[in-house]
């Protein structure tokens, strides 16, 4: 049986998982609804027609067998037991158990095989991470990555469906004359970029930043790779865009680089120099692949063993529901 429930159905990502089910024609022969007692009553176009939300409670996963959840990490860390121990598979976009050394962590066209280890429970990587990581994996796989330097360029969309409407609401705003009201976020979305609004610790990185690190580590089984992040949020609505530095062991050539990309499973290169056309998260906003772009030699190490490269993906689909669908179809 292939019984699915949703768990913040009427959310960003919520809306996102119904799409890319449908899209996918995930073979599931039925869904369950779930959100706040908010929502309860509430109808939503789904996959198989207009379905009535229900409120999430302790019996909800009663005759499911796989529940994707995407309603914050406090809701996951109560729900998501309950539902693995009332027998169905979690996969969680939140970052409640993403570094529970028992929980595996998957990007399927990374680390595939670790979803068969699981408990119950399964982590959805941050979106920053996978966008990255659908890349690196490829080239690290060629040639091993020594330091990787990130910067991104993050859309409003992780931080839900009130923050697309805030990006919204305040360009409109600030257009007609209004001052932009900060509600979702500290400072003003529109016509700004500012440090990703997670909190920062006393090493000065915020906790985006050393989820990239920490999760990288994880997801690649390999915890020497040097990382170093910063990250941002741009007035965009749902792509995350990355300006990325590698070092490798060995010298990387910028074509054998290209080709590897290429070829790589969930990644198109788009890489125009003639037409200055790279991605962008207007390309890659309702695209599975992460694009990647501007890749070139890093001038900055004459040995040849730096490659500089920018990648673009939507963190509503890749970033998110797409990824978690992903993990749900290797468990059929
Ligand atoms: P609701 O719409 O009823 O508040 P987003 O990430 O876009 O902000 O969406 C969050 C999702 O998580 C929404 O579907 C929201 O439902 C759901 N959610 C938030 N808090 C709870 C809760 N305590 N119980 C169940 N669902 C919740």
């Amino acid at each position: 049986m292939r019984r699915v429930a949703i768990v913040g159905a009427t959310g960003a990502v919520g809306v996102e998982f119904g799409e890319v089910l449908r899209q996918r024609k995930f073979p599931a022969t039925e869904y369950r609804l779930l959100a706040s007692a908010r929502s309860a009553g509430q109808k939503l176009k789904w996959v198989d027609g207009v379905r009535t939300i229900e409120e999430l409670t302790p019996r909800s996963f009663e005759n499911i067998d796989i529940a994707l959840f995407s309603a914050g990490a406090s809701v996951s860390r109560e729900y998501g037991p309950i539902a693995a121990r009332a027998g169905a598979v979690v996969v969680d976009n939140s970052s409640a158990f993403r570094m529970d050394p028992g929980t595996p962590l998957v990007v399927p066209e990374v680390n595939p095989e670790a979803a068969r280890a699981h408990h119950g429970i399964i982590a959805n990587p941050n979106c920053s991470t996978i966008i990255l990581l659908v890349p690196l994996w490829p080239l690290h796989r060629a040639n091993p990555v020594k330091r990787v330097i990130v910067s991104t360029y993050q859309a409003v969309s992780g931080a839900g469906a009130k923050a697309l409407e805030e990006l919204d609401l305040q360009t409109r705003d600030v257009l007609s004359g209004k001052a932009a009201t900060p509600r979702v976020f500290h400072v003003p979305c529109a016509f700004n970029v500012f440090s990703h609004n997670s909190a920062v610790g006393d090493d000065g990185y915020n906790v985006e930043e050393a989820k990239m690190v920490q999760e990288t580590h994880k997801i690649f089984g390999d915890a020497s790779i040097r990382i170093a992040a910063t990250c941002m949020r741009v007035p965009v609505m749902r792509a995350h865009t990355e300006s990325v530095s590698v070092e490798f062991e060995h010298p990387m050539n910028e074509n054998e680089a290209r080709e590897i990309l290429s070829a790589a499973a969930g990644v198109r290169v788009v890489d125009d120099r003639k037409g200055n056309r790279f991605p962008m998260p207007l390309d890659a906003s309702g695209c599975d692949e992460v694009l990647v772009g501007r890749i070139r030699r890093d001038a900055s190490m004459p040995d040849g063993r730096g490659l500089q490269f920018i990648c673009c993906g939507d963190q509503l689909r890749k970033g998110a529901a797409l990824n978690a669908v992903q993990i749900a179809e290797l468990l059929l």
